[in-house]
Formats: C-alpha cells, sequence, structure tokens
C-alpha cells in the first residue's frame, strides 16, 4: 500500500503508530483506519482537486472570507498562491465545521489532530467495533427509519443554529454508530448567513434524507421539512428544541425587503467573483452595502446576511430527536455518545472488512444555478 505524503509525516513525527488499511479510496480523499495512541482511529487525507472540482470549491468557499486579506486577495484573483490557498482553506472547512458542531452538540466524529492537511478524528463504531456502515448500507424498518429521520433533522436544526449547511448531507454521509447516526464530511459546508445557496443547500440535503429514510417509511416522503426548517431560520423562530412537522405553507405575507436587499447584495457578490473569473476588472458599486439589520433580534450577523440565532439554550449533549434511535445492529439506543475514552475495549476493525465503494459525487451535481455560474469558465 502506497501511503500518502501527509500520512507518511504523521507516522514519522509519531502521531500515528500505525495505518491499518485503507478504508475508502473516493474522488476528494482517501480514508484510513490508523492507530493512535494505542487505539484505533480515521485519518482523512484530501486529495489536490481537479479542475471542475476546483471551481465548485471556489463557488462552495463564497462567503467564506479570510480574515488574512493577502491570501483572501489571491484567491479573488486566481494565482497559483489563490489556488493553493482555496485548497488549504477546503480542507481546514472541515475540521471548522466539526469543531463548531461539536459545540454544539451535533452527533460528529471529535477530531484529533488536523496536522499537513490530514485529518485524524475518532472512528465512529458499530457496536462489534467495526468501522460503522454507512446509512446508505443498512436496511431500517418502518420505525427505525422514522426514528433515524427525528435524530437526523434534530442534527440538522442544530447545525443551521450554530451557522453550518452541511450541502452534501445524504446516505453516504451519515454513520449508523452503535449509539445512533453520527454526520460526516463537511469540507463542503456552507454557512447559510453568507453563501447564498444556504437555502437550497440546506433544503437538498434534507430531502436527501427524506427521500433515503423514505423508503422504509413512506411517511416521510410527503413532507416538506427543508422548506419549513428554512422558513424557521430566515424567521429566526428557530431554536434547538424545535420540531419538524413537515407541514409547510408558502408564505405570502408582505415582502421581506430586507431579505430583497440581502438577496441583491449576494448576486452582486457573485457576479463580481464571476467577473473575477473571467479577468474582468471590478465595476464602482452602484450604492453603499446594507448595513446589518437590527430586526430580528440581537446579534449583528455577518455583512449582507442574516443577523445570526442567539447562542444560548442549546444543549451541550448530543440529544435525540425524539424518541432515541434504535440502533439497526442491535445497538444500544440513545446512550450517550463517547469520545476516545469510549472506544471499544474490543479489538477494533483491523485487518477486516473490504475498502467500501467511494460515494458517487452526487452531492455537488445537481445545483442549478449554483452550475450555471460554475460553467461559466468553461
Ligand atoms: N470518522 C469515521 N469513522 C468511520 N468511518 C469513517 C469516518 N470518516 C470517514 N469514514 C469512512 O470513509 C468514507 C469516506 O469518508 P468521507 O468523509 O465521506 O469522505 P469523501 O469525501 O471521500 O466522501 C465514509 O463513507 C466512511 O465509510
Ligand atoms: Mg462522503
Amino acid at each position: 500500500m502506497r501511503l500518502p505524503d501527509g500520512l507518511l509525516n504523521l507516522l514519522e513525527q509519531g502521531v500515528l503508530s500505525d495505518v491499518v488499511r485503507p478504508l475508502l479510496s473516493g474522488k476528494e480523499a482517501d480514508v484510513f483506519l490508523v492507530i493512535r495512541e494505542g487505539g484505533p482511529a480515521v485519518a482523512k487525507v484530501y486529495k489536490e482537486a481537479n479542475d471542475r472540482s476546483f471551481r465548485q470549491r471556489v463557488a462552495y468557499t463564497e462567503g467564506r472570507r479570510l480574515r488574512d486579506s493577502r491570501r483572501q486577495r489571491a484567491i479573488d484573483r486566481g494565482s497559483s498562491f489563490g489556488k493553493e490557498a482555496v485548497e488549504s482553506q477546503w480542507r481546514s472547512a472541515e475540521v471548522d465545521a466539526i469543531y463548531k458542531l461539536r459545540e454544539a452538540g451535533v452527533r460528529v466524529p471529535e477530531p484529533y489532530e488536523f496536522i499537513d492537511g490530514v485529518l485524524v478524528m475518532e472512528l465512529v463504531m458499530d457496536d462489534r467495533g467495526e468501522p460503522a456502515p454507512r446509512l446508505c448500507d443498512v436496511t431500517l424498518t418502518e420505525d427505525e427509519a422514522v426514528e433515524v429521520f427525528g435524530i437526523l433533522i434534530h442534527q440538522v436544526v442544530l447545525m443551521t443554529l450554530a451557522g453550518v449547511v452541511h450541502g452534501d448531507l445524504s446516505d453516504f454521509n451519515v454513520l449508523m454508530a452503535w449509539d445512533g447516526p453520527v454526520i460526516i464530511d463537511f469540507p463542503q459546508a456552507v454557512d447559510p448567513a453568507a453563501n447564498r445557496n444556504g437555502a437550497k443547500l440546506l433544503i437538498r440535503d434534507v430531502d436527501n434524507l427524506a427521500r433515503f429514510l423514505g423508503r422504509f417509511a413512506p411517511e416521510l416522503l410527503g413532507g416538506r421539512f427543508g422548506d419549513e426548517l428554512w422558513s424557521h431560520y430566515e424567521r429566526n423562530t428557530l431554536k434547538p428544541e424545535t420540531r419538524l412537522t413537515g407541514r409547510y405553507k408558502e408564505r405570502r405575507g408582505p415582502a421581506d425587503t430586507s431579505a430583497l436587499l440581502r438577496e441583491i447584495e449576494a448576486v452582486e457578490r457573485e457576479a463580481m467573483a464571476k467577473r473575477r473569473a473571467l479577468g474582468l476588472p471590478e465595476p464602482r458599486p452602484a450604492r453603499a452595502p446594507v448595513a446589518p439589520r437590527s430586526m430580528h433580534g440581537p446579534k449583528g450577523g455577518a455583512p449582507g446576511g442574516r443577523p445570526g440565532p442567539a447562542p444560548g439554550g442549546r444543549p451541550s449533549q448530543a440529544p435525540s430527536g425524539g424518541r432515541p434511535v434504535q440502533a439497526p445492529q442491535g445497538g444500544r439506543p440513545g446512550a450517550p455518545r463517547g469520545g476516545p475514552r469510549e472506544r471499544s475495549p474490543r479489538a477494533p476493525a483491523q485487518e477486516r472488512g473490504p475498502v467500501r465503494a467511494a460515494e458517487p459525487q452526487s452531492g455537488t451535481e445537481d445545483f442549478g444555478d449554483l452550475d450555471a455560474w460554475l460553467d461559466v469558465g468553461d
């Protein structure tokens, strides 16, 4: 097995004591089962993007402005230094999102190290100490599917409140751990307050889950959970304890002019990025940017974005969304999830199990106007 340089470095530095086997080799990353501090862990090594995925990365990273303005200008210019900056931003976006989400009590793996572009994290395990199967690999009863959906929707509520939209949430990126589903794979995550595709991505994420779990529980198929969730977020009525019903009716109230202005600004930002991508000079702004609103709450919010929800009141422990999940592998439903100290004492999946087939790149394919934007440079 030829190991990527990043992983060899971690072995040399003694951060890892062994690489057991590859878990999965996908288009975006190679994932390895490794030994760290005497226990199993997972190392995710990101690949360099090809041209198309590079442009997708740039689109996803819209709204992730860097504090380092030299790097940000390089990205905006599309220089090779900028390309390197986009790559490293992409890699660190996952670890940034995971830290944020753990803070918010979302069921994500615990990150251990992020060195040389390699993310070393908790191995999510099933009840036999094996790497947990993906949601797409398991069969559920109707009741189990409804419960898993409830838990996942609740995670998505917490994620949205924490300012993270997954952007590629599907049955491929949910692992069925011994104590319930865990969400993984965040490099494309976006901030719904800063990325104008936030609504579209969030609704698609939720629809993906409903569609998959609806195979086992058809009652999930008729709901409009994504629209309902986004509408709560937009109106600032989303709370950690919000329970979604799937019932959603388009509101035809008076126009929200500040939402319209935010939308216009987002379109302007995109047009600007497009001009830069085409090497056109920057136009002079027609008007001053809209100041952050104070209408909806105490927090200012990102420029041009909506104010963030109040940070308080979020549970610190990963809660379950209603009833606890019936773990499909006979796991312990609803038990608290643990960090490294709760690693299974049994031998982990060393030397066992085939390398899994990589997931399709579905999450980045179906974007409507984002795709149109991406095609500009072709
Ligand atoms: N923390 C983890 N614990 C167990 N398995 C993992 C973990 N992270 C990733 N995997 C396995 O590796 C696969 C690919 O990881 P993922 O983060 O989804 O990368 P990719 O971008 O290649 O899809 C997952 O589907 C899962 O099977
Ligand atoms: Mg994945």
